[in-house]
């Protein structure tokens, strides 16, 4: 299925329907981890759909976490990586000897979650694992891993279901990619 938004064709890589199960899935196996005095910091902007969706499926999986947000940016305007990363907004919990759980939108040069995960184990944190929707393999320039992850993306540049080609589409139920215009 494809959609055009503002003379942008979208097509549609992970349905509607195809991301909750997966959530569902995935909320399962994070539990499977009987985590203790569990804190989960979505990673702003581009996790909020993904966390809301995840955070109601870990409540169905059996698990009450507290939330917290994170606002990070690398990625500024356009399509790829500064590299720099900046804290917008830092969360108030206390992550002593507890277990935490980031989520964000897509890894891809590993940079942003690698920054909050070492941000986070340096506060005291019991463990820090990260979950991220989308995992675009072979761009990888931290040295992290998702502990747990959606879909292994292709290389893409992906939009909705949270995220966006400078600031639109955060709004797709799916999640798509552009099509570059010939
Ligand atoms: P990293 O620090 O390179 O891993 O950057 C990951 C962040 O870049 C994600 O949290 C997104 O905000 C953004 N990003 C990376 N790839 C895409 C994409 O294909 N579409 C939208 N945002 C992306
Ligand atoms: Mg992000």
């Amino acid at each position: 299925m494809s959609i055009t938004i503002d003379g942008h064709q979208i097509d549609v890589l992970y349905s509607e329907d195809v991301i909750r199960g997966r959530i569902s899935a995935l909320a399962h196996e994070i539990a499977t981890l009987k985590p203790q005095n569990l804190l989960v910091v979505p990673v702003l902007k581009g996790s909020f759909i993904f966390a809301a969706d995840l955070i109601r499926a870990m409540h169905q999986a059996g698990l009450s976490p507290e939330v917290d947000f994170m606002m990070l940016s690398s990625y500024r305007k356009g399509t790829t990586s500064s590299g720099q990363v900046d804290v917008l907004r830092d969360i108030e919990a206390s992550v002593k000897d507890r277990d935490v759980l980031l989520i964000d939108d897509i890894l891809e040069s590993g940079r942003t979650l690698a920054y909050a995960k070492d941000l986070i184990a340096a506060r005291g944190a019991r463990s820090v694992r990260s979950c991220v929707l989308l995992d675009k393999p072979g761009k990888l320039a931290a040295n992290i891993k998702s502990d747990f992850a959606g879909f292994s993306c292709p290389d893409k540049f992906v939009v909705g279901y949270g995220m966006d080609m400078a600031h639109q589409f955060r709004e797709l139920p799916f999640v798509g990619f552009v099509v570059p215009k010939s």
